[in-house]
This record gives structure tokens, C-alpha cells and sequence, in this order.
């Protein structure tokens, strides 16, 4: 191996004496031939396996897929688990344990004779933990994201993980669709090994792996069973030994350039509001200045051009046979930093310089986009003075400018007391607010900002309401829904003060003079606007 510097799997595995006994006998045990000890790099692959992670229950195979790419590379693959986060099945709710697995992937690093490291990530959360724990030891990493499940189909209609359950939901309650019915689309919906194949926050965040750089190009969009899907994660084996070999570390990827581009092609799919909290996290981890109005001041002019529920109808299986993130990337042209390096070794602009698109009808042009100004915007005023989020490629257009009187709930159990209570005031013109749903008034920040629309209403036709709180929102949903109002009810903010009858002022597309707002609350009047970035 030449006069190479010394590799830190070499401080255990190349020592004499008692320790080099200990560290290297005990892993021989599984039948190691003892040439792997030699120097070779030693890649780690964190596995999120776990039967009560639905999404990932697949990714056994899938280590295999990457651990045949090691050996071919020369390298030594040590596969280890971590906390698994579920969303589907975890109390209160995975976003609770976002941090914490990530102190198990950084301390399984950091603690271990690891020189490089592949990250298997799917659900929601495991994307996020995985890469913050990983950076904060900034070695060479990798992520091989498990793909989504196939498009589901019932009764000839295509149906997409949780945006269809919303929307089913809904019609049982207006009396539109049966129990039963409802029920015989389970099925039909999960078909196959994957995650949510709409674009929930699972497919945002592997998109944003493949918009940051740190997947191969396609991670994002090869469907779970696909066997591209395994190739992929057998190149990413190669590759993350050449990456050790080179020393290309996390933080040479993770530059703010990266983080720019995350956030343009977060605006372009329609991505999750959740990508915020996400994005700001990994960004502190590797210690980039990012903050919240970088999303509007970056994302909020862009167009939509993705076509993928729930801001559109298809799926993430369309969209990996319309060219997935490449195609993507191309589109956006010079709003993306092509010098940035991705896992591959090349920069983005290489890696999507002729990246085609083979449907026109999934990924549209610049020119012809879904929706104009369709980013994910930052609200601010004096309901919001430290920001709040809103979609607006999820949005109803009609009531992005919208008036209305609140329709208070101070927690999520007074919510469902009384949301199908025939007695509520509540019209289409209504603002329903939710507190005590933030971090502190609820640890895990929970998804119920889109609150379901009342009964009455749904029976009346009406599917969208403006909708305030200081809770997060699952990516696959949908409605005109103001989300992560800071402060948060429970820490003082004005969301606390609000109570039926008080009028709440909505508007995204306001001008910069619109920052001018107070809270007028001997006027009863509360007002949110979307103020411009950077400028409060
Ligand atoms: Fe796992 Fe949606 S529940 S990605």
C-alpha cells in the first residue's frame, strides 16, 4: 500500500500485541481471512433494516448489493444496524428520535474502525439522522437510498402512498366512499418493497441526497425492486472505496453551493416542507450557514416542474422513467451550482450536462412549468415573527391571499373533539387554527398541520381551508396549510393568543412593504404575511 497515510481502521485492526489480538480475532470469527486487516479500506454500511420500519425492510438485500461492490473494490465491508425510525408505526411520532438516531450513527462511527461509510436510507427520518451522524465525524460517505415502492392502482385509478389516504379519508367522511372500499386499497396502494412513492418527505429527502451530491445520479428515483436499484448500491460500493482511497470527505460535498442546490430542486419537485427542518440540521452538522428565509430567498420564485402528488398527479415511478433528478437538474439550467461535487467524483453540471427527459408530461421545462412561484415560502408577521412555512404548489391558488375569522383549537385532542361537531362555527371562508402541536407544546413537532377539513364542510363540497399551526405536515399532503409558526404556542408565541372570531390575514405573495405588520389584538385582528427573504 506505498507510503499512503496510515488509515484510522489501522489504529485497531494494525496494531501488535494484546489489543491487535482482541480487535482482529473476534471479527474473524465469521470466517475473515486475516489479508483483510491489511490496510484495505474499511467501509462501514449503516443499515435502517427493520421489520417495524416498513420502508426499509428490504435494505438486507440491498447491503448485500453493496458489500459485493466493497469487496470488487478491494475494500472490507463491516455492515452494523441503527435505530430504525418508522413512520407509520412509531409513537409518538419519528421525528421525536431524529436526533437521537443520529447519535447512534455518529457515535457507531466514530467509535468503531471505520474509514468510509455508506448510509441505507428510506423512511423519512432515516435520511436525515443518517446523514447529520455521519457528518458530524466527516469521514467519506455515501448514501444508497432504497427506492420507492411501485405506483399503486385501485379499481383503475393510480393511488400514492398517504396523499390517497387523505383524500380517501375524506370521502368516507363525506359519505362518498365505503369502509369497505377504503379498506380493500390498502393493499393496492403498498404493492412492493419501498417508501411513499408520492412526494412525501421519504422521495424529498432522496431527492435532496441526489441534489446535495452525496448519491449516485438516479438514487433518488429507482423504483425499491427495480434491479437498477441494486446495481446502484454496487457501484456505490466501488465508489466509496475510491472515495476512502481518495480521501473525499462529507464536508468537500456538503458545501453551501450543495445546499443552494438542494433547496432550487426542493422548489422544482414540490418538495416537503419537512426538507426545512432537514436541511437546516445537516447544514449546522457540517457547519454551513443556512437559515430559513434561504428558502424563500432561493426556492420561492421557482416553478414547479415536477408532476408528482400531491402538488401533481404522478408518481416517483414516472418520474424515474421521465429522467429522474438529472432531468431535473438540467432543467433548471444556470439556477444550479454546476461546479459542486458530487459522491461520483464529478460535479453536478457533469453529471446532468445531457440528461434527457422522456416525458415531458412528468418534468416540465422552465418554460412550460406546473405552477409559477411554487417554492415553499417563509411567512413572517406578527403571528410569525420567527418565520412560518407554507407550500404553495400544494396550495389552493384561491386562498394563498385569503381573510378569514379563526377557528381556534388549543390541541390536537380539542381538535377531534369537535372538528365533526355539527355545531361548529366554521364556513369555507374559516381559518382553522391548531396549538400546542411545536416542539414543546408536542415533542416530535408531529404532522397535523393539515388538519381534516370538518365533516359539514367536506358534505358541502368544500376540500381546502386555510390552516395555521405550529405543527409540521406529512410531505404527502396536501391543502393551504401554514405550518412551523415560530414562536410556537407553547414558548410564548402569539399562535397562543389567537381565539375564535379573531381575524387572520394570509397572504404569499405579498409585496416587501407588507413586513410592516403588527399584532393588533385589541382589534382582534392577527396577520401573517409572506414577507421577502432575508429582509424582516
Ligand atoms: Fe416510510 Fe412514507 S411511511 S416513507
Amino acid at each position: 500500500m506505498g507510503s499512503r497515510k496510515r488509515r484510522r481502521s489501522q489504529e485497531w485492526f494494525g496494531r501488535d500485541g494484546k489489543m491487535g489480538f482482541i480487535y482482529r480475532s473476534w471479527v474473524k470469527n465469521r470466517g475473515i481471512p486475516h489479508d483483510q486487516f491489511d490496510g484495505r479500506p474499511v467501509i462501514g454500511i449503516c443499515n435502517t433494516y427493520s421489520e417495524l420500519t416498513p420502508c426499509n425492510s428490504h435494505f438486507r438485500t440491498l447491503a448485500e448489493h453493496v458489500k459485493a461492490g466493497v469487496f470488487e473494490a478491494g475494500g472490507f465491508p463491516l455492515e452494523f444496524p441503527v435505530m430504525s425510525l418508522g413512520e407509520t408505526l412509531l409513537r409518538p411520532t419519528a421525528m421525536l428520535y431524529r436526533n437521537l438516531a443520529s447519535m447512534d450513527v455518529e457515535e457507531s462511527i466514530r467509535g468503531n474502525p471505520i474509514d468510509g461509510v455508506v448510509l441505507l436510507c428510506g423512511c423519512d427520518k432515516t435520511t436525515p439522522s443518517l446523514m447529520m451522524g455521519a457528518a458530524s465525524c466527516d469521514l467519506p460517505a455515501l448514501v444508497v437510498s432504497g427506492g420507492a415502492m411501485l405506483n399503486g392502482h385501485f379499481r383503475g385509478e393510480t393511488i400514492g402512498s398517504g396523499t390517497s389516504v387523505w383524500t380517501m379519508s375524506e370521502d368516507v367522511r363525506a359519505g362518498k366512499m365505503s369502509c369497505a372500499d377504503f379498506m380493500d386499497a390498502e393493499s393496492c396502494m403498498s404493492r412492493s418493497a419501498g417508501h411513499c412513492m408520492t412526494m412525501g418527505t421519504a422521495s424529498t429527502m432522496a431527492c435532496m441526497v441526489e441534489a446535495l451530491g452525496m448519491g449516485m445520479p438516479q438514487n433518488a428515483t429507482i423504483p425499491a425492486v427495480d434491479s437498477r436499484r441494486y446495481v446502484l448500491a454496487q457501484e456505490a460500493g466501488r465508489r466509496i472505496v475510491e472515495m476512502v482511497r481518495d480521501d473525499v470527505k462529507m464536508s468537500q460535498i456538503l458545501t453551501r453551493k450543495a445546499f443552494e442546490n438542494a433547496i432550487r430542486v426542493n422548489a422544482a419537485i414540490g418538495g416537503s416542507t419537512n426538507a426545512v427542518l432537514h436541511l437546516l440540521a445537516l447544514a449546522g452538522r457540517v457547519g454551513v450557514k443556512l437559515e430559513l428565509d434561504d428558502f424563500d430567498r432561493l426556492g420561492h420564485a421557482l416553478p414547479l416542474l415536477v408532476n408528482l402528488m400531491p402538488s401533481g398527479k404522478f408518481l416517483m415511478e414516472d418520474f424515474y422513467y421521465a429522467g429522474g433528478i438529472p432531468a431535473v437538474v438540467r432543467a433548471l439550467g444556470d439556477l444550479i451550482n454546476r461546479d459542486a461535487l458530487t459522491v461520483n467524483g464529478k460535479t453536478m453540471g457533469e453529471n446532468t450536462a445531457d440528461a434527457p427527459c422522456w416525458n415531458a408530461e412528468v418534468i416540465h421545462s422552465r418554460e412550460k412549468p406546473i405552477k409559477e412561484r411554487a417554492g415553499i415560502a417563509v411567512l413572517r408577521g406578527n403571528l410569525a415573527p420567527g418565520g412560518a412555512v407554507v407550500k404553495p404548489s400544494a396550495a389552493s391558488p384561491h386562498l394563498l391571499k385569503h381573510r378569514g375569522r379563526a377557528v381556534v383549537f388549543s390541541d390536537i385532542e380539542d381538535f377531534k373533539k369537535r372538528v365533526d361537531d355539527p355545531a361548529l362555527d366554521v364556513d369555507q371562508n374559516s381559518v382553522m387554527v391548531l396549538q400546542g402541536a411545536g416542539p414543546k407544546g408536542y415533542p416530535g413537532m408531529p404532522e397535523l398541520g393539515n388538519m381534516p377539513i370538518p365533516k359539514k364542510l367536506l358534505e358541502r363540497g368544500i376540500t381546502d381551508l386555510v390552516r395555521v399551526s405550529d405543527a409540521r405536515m406529512s410531505g404527502t399532503a396536501y391543502g393551504t396549510v401554514v405550518l412551523h409558526v415560530t414562536p410556537e404556542s407553547t414558548a410564548g408565541g402569539a399562535l397562543a393568543l389567537v381565539r375564535n372570531g379573531d381575524e387572520i390575514e394570509l397572504n404569499v405573495d405579498a409585496e416587501r412593504d407588507a413586513r410592516l405588520l403588527r399584532f393588533e389584538k385589541w382589534l382582534s385582528r392577527v396577520i401573517v404575511r409572506r414577507l421577502p427573504g432575508g429582509s424582516r
